[in-house]
Formats: structure tokens, C-alpha cells, sequence
């Protein structure tokens, strides 16, 4: 499926991060980016749902939800055209093609219009690399049917780890274009955040999951999204 405009020139600097790493990514990643397995296992989706991952690398989260979740349709969206050849021969040789479609573009640029309404929309260590992540957000929350569900998988503030680890994390992370968000943590945890938030954080804050409703009234608003949490 073709993208409504050329994602340039972000998608270009994805495209020189992943076209070597593409080859390596699952096995290499599997040691660090934490907390996607247990995501997937607390979807909880309804039967006939549908579910988009925004900076869906490989597949490897949607080859994962479709066995898992045998009733979901799926759809990805990344602005990495090699990532999406990874992607494409791994559904296809996983035979999940007819439940998996996949697009080109930006996340900042999602509207209902490519996939249509659906139910949930999960970003999973992907916020942390989309430049204006907050419109990656609200484009979300904008294609979320009522009631549907936002997911989250990413790094933490990192400020519950030894002395010196941020920084050397840090540091490592920015080789990939990585930039955590804690601007949005603080947010989830501030004032703000409604008291049953599913907001869980992992060991040393390395990383955080979180589950949240869409508003269906648009009052309800969590960190500025067009969402509400509950437990
Ligand atoms: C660290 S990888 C995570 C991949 C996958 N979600 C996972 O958990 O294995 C981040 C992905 O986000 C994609 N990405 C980065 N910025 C993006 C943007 N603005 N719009 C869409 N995808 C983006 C990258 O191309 C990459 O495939």
C-alpha cells in the first residue's frame, strides 16, 4: 500500500539506520528493547478487532499478535522502506498475509484514511525515534475507533539505573536516533495522569508499558492525548 505523500526526508535517515540492521535486528533487539511480549499478552482484544502498530519494523510484534490473537486484522505503518522489506518477506513467509497489511509513511501522518477506524494502536519502541512523536499521538488517538485502546512499549527516563548507566545509555541510544521520552513519562505519572492508569514501569525506569482508553467524551485527557486511562 503506497504512502499519501513521500515521507522524506525522515524516512531516508531511517532507511541508512536499517538498511544493514534490518538483517540483524530481531535477534539483536530481543536483549534490550523489554516489555513487548508481556504487551502483546495483555492486549486482551475483542474477536473482529483491529489493530495497527505505528513503527512496525520487521513484523516481528504483528507476526506475534496474529498467532496469538488468531481473530485480529492487522495492519503496520514505517517509514523505513528497507525495514518493510524485512516485514513483507517475514508475514508472507510466516503465511499471515491475508491478516497483515503494511504501509509506508509517517506516524505523524496516520488518518483514518489509509486504514480505516481501528480499535488499537500500539507503539512499540517507536515513539522514541518519530521526531514529533506528540502528533504521532494525536494521529492515533484520531484513528482509534470510540473506545479503543492505545498501547505503549518504550524507553523510560532511565533514572532508576546505576550511576554513569544512563548516561553511557544514552549516549549508545543516540548512535540509533533514539531519543527517550521522558517528557511524556513525567506526564503519564504528573498531575495530570487519572489514579488507574495502567502505567507500569520496569526495573531502574529503563522502560514503561502503558494501556490507556480513548476518551469518549474528548474531556478526558492524559499527558495532552485524546485519551483516558482506567484499570
Ligand atoms: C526501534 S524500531 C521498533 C520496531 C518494532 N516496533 C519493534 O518493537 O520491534 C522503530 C521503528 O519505527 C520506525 N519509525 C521511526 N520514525 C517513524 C515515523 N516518523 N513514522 C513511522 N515509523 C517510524 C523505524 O523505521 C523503525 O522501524
Amino acid at each position: 500500500m503506497p504512502a499519501a505523500r513521500s515521507p522524506e526526508p525522515h524516512a531516508g535517515l531511517m532507511d541508512r539506520v536499517y538498511r544493514r540492521q534490518r538483517h540483524i535486528y530481531d535477534f539483536t533487539r530481543k536483549y534490550y528493547l523489554l516489555g513487548r511480549d508481556r504487551l502483546i499478552q495483555e492486549l486482551d482484544p475483542a474477536p473482529g478487532d483491529k489493530l495497527v502498530e505505528i513503527g512496525c519494523g520487521t513484523a516481528r510484534n504483528l507476526i506475534r499478535i496474529a498467532r496469538q490473537w488468531p481473530d485480529l486484522t492487522l495492519y503496520g505503518l514505517d517509514a523505513s522502506e528497507e525495514m518493510l522489506k524485512t516485514a513483507r518477506a517475514r508475514v508472507a513467509g510466516a503465511g499471515l498475509s491475508h491478516r497483515i497489511t503494511l504501509a509506508h509513511g509517517l506516524a505523524e501522518d496516520l488518518t483514518p484514511h489509509l486504514f480505516g477506524g481501528v480499535d488499537h494502536a500500539v507503539f512499540s519502541y517507536s515513539l522514541s525515534m518519530i521526531p514529533d512523536w506528540r502528533r504521532a499521538l494525536a494521529a492515533a488517538g484520531a484513528t482509534l475507533n470510540p473506545g479503543g485502546r492505545l498501547h505503549i512499549v518504550d524507553f523510560g527516563d532511565l533514572k532508576g539505573l546505576p550511576p554513569g548507566a544512563e548516561a553511557v545509555l544514552r549516549a549508545w541510544l543516540g548512535l540509533f536516533h533514539v531519543t527517550p521520552r521522558g517528557e511524556l513519562l513525567a506526564g503519564l505519572e504528573g498531575g495530570d495522569a487519572p489514579a488507574r492508569g495502567r502505567l507500569t514501569l520496569l526495573p531502574g525506569r529503563y522502560a514503561f508499558r502503558l494501556s490507556a482508553y480513548k476518551s469518549e467524551t474528548n474531556q478526558g485527557s492524559l499527558c495532552g492525548l485524546p485519551v483516558t486511562a482506567r484499570g
